[in-house]
């Protein structure tokens, strides 16, 4: 058996596992929750959840991989024992990166087709209603989704195939980078539209009084954990490329707190604008399909600005989906001893397969089946069942199985050296287990009584959701 791969550096690793973390998840879905949770308090919980849940657990996984230069499920068997029950949080970590992808490869492939029509000069002369409306016919066209999606699946695979170094390394150290510089170019220029810039700092940062409802708090939770990338192994099998004397603790910060700034940096990119073109921050998922290239198009080289903002969200996609596929794939060549071309493939093209229905989920292709025919199953189309299995179900166990394991069942030994061997910052570690053992797996325990709806029976209902605003149906401010 050859050699296990590592990273050619550090900072190879740790622009890889930021460049997992850093996804869609920064700049579409952290920016429309913080709109729609009321900005500042929310943000102040969201970063509490970070801090007190996410890196502990980030760190226990990085540990984990480390320790066993493993993949998930062999390395949850190295520190217990062969036929252990909790190698089935490494196999639901396998199942949940085939689930994630085949949905995020959809938004994925919306960037991309935004990226060529904002360069075709599409939205250009179009009126507002026209640009929102252009979300709808893409979201729901069938050749679009369903060629975007493979279009967005060949590359990743393409990356996957290249290896540790020469191409997930590689891929994150150009894309993530240039994704910073992006991000910092349209900052600057949202900074200096009007007074939205002000309005955007104290939205963000400050309080207001608003009612924050456990609702929003749980919703900062759970998606602290999609965020980092936590709950199903992804940084385990990233971890497993580096070198024992690597240090985890700071690079784990490091991680973090990049994927932190990015997130907030995604912000003021985005509420600036939406203030400034006098749109409702509270909007949702829309936000940054539909308001963005409005607002950006009004800007003097408003094709210009759209297609960068559009490009910043396909490279964050991308180094996101190289590690889900990672997942994937390390775990057929660890276990199965497959080459790394075969199983990179062979994931690829099942996850792709698996994406089928959720590219149609938004129209009425196939006569509606994954939209309203699935629905009528689930209460939710098939992108979205997916995107609730995963988020709510499927990470928040593997964050906790994660957290149980290396705090109650791995020996003394084997955590402590995983977490001290190389690092700097080594007093952390009562710290972290602390938080490990017990912070960590009570919150998630929350988030998932709060998934299955059990909280909803046990809590009355304006505690978690606050009192309905009286326009709240005419409004359509769901979920
Ligand atoms: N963190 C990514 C985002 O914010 C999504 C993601 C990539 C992910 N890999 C993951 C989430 C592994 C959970 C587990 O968009």
């Amino acid at each position: 058996m050859s050699e296990r791969a590592h990273w050619g550096s550090r900072l190879g690793f740790i622009l890889a596992a930021a460049g997992s973390a850093v996804g869609l998840g920064n700049v579409w879905k952290f920016p429309y929750i913080t709109g729609a949770n009321g900005g500042g308090l929310f943000v102040l919980i969201y970063l509490v959840c970070i801090a007190a849940v996410g890196i502990p657990i980030l760190l226990a996984e990085v540990v984990l991989g480390k320790t066993t230069q493993q993949s998930p499920v062999p390395a949850f068997r190295d520190l217990s024992r062969p036929a252990s029950p909790w190698m089935s949080f490494g196999w639901m970590g396998v199942a949940a990166a085939f689930i994630l992808l085949s949905y995020y490869a959809v938004v994925a492939g919306w960037t991309m087709h935004y990226v060529v029509a904002a360069i075709r000069g599409t939205f250009a002369g179009m009126s507002n209603d026209d640009v929102a409306g252009y979300f709808g016919h893409v979201a729901t066209d069938p050749a679009i989704n369903l060629g975007w999606m493979l279009g967005f699946m060949v590359l990743t695979i393409g990356v996957v195939i290249g290896g540790v170094k020469g191409g997930i390394e590689l891929a994150s150290k150009i894309l993530l980078p240039a994704l910073g510089l992006i991000l910092v170019a349209l900052a600057i220029r949202a900074a200096t539209v009007g007074d939205g810039f002000d309005r955007a700092i104290d939205f963000v940062f400050g309080f207001h009084g608003d009612q924050l409802h456990a609702g929003g708090v749980l919703e900062a939770l759970g998606h602290s954990f999609f965020t980092l990338s936590i709950g199903m192994g992804a940084m385990v099998a990233y971890g497993s490329y580096l070198q024992r004397h690597d240090d985890v603790v700071l690079t784990g910060f490091i991680i973090g707190g990049l994927d932190t700034l990015i997130a907030l940096l995604a912000c003021l990119v985005l509420f600036p604008i939406t203030f400034a073109s006098g749109f409702d921050p509270a909007q949702g998922p829309g936000l940054v399909f539909q308001n963005m290239p409005i607002a950006l198009m009004q800007l003097p080289g408003g094709t210009a600005w759209t297609t960068v903002f559009f490009v910043l969200l396909f490279f964050a996609a991308l180094t996101s989906a190289i590690s889900l596929l990672e997942v994937a794939a390390s775990y057929f060549i660890d276990e199965l001893r497959w080459s790394r071309p075969v199983a990179a493939i062979g994931c690829g093209i099942a996850i792709t397969l698996l994406a089928v229905p959720s590219a149609l989920s938004n129209g009425d292709a196939v006569g509606g089946l994954f939209n309203g025919g699935v629905a009528s199953v689930t209460g939710a189309n098939w992108f979205d069942t997916a995107d609730w299995l995963v988020s709510n179900i499927l990470l928040p166990v593997g964050g906790l199985g994660i957290a149980m394991f290396m705090g109650w069942r791995v020996t003394e030994q084997a955590r402590y050296e995983g977490f001290a061997e190389g690092a700097s910052l080594k007093n952390l570690y009562v710290g972290w287990l602390l938080l490990l053992r017990w912070i960590a797996p009570a919150a998630v325990v929350v988030v998932f009584l709060n998934a299955l709806g059990l909280l909803d029976a046990i809590l009355p209902e304006s505690f978690l959701h606050g009192a309905p605003p009286a326009d709240a149906e005419a409004a359509g401010t769901e979920g």
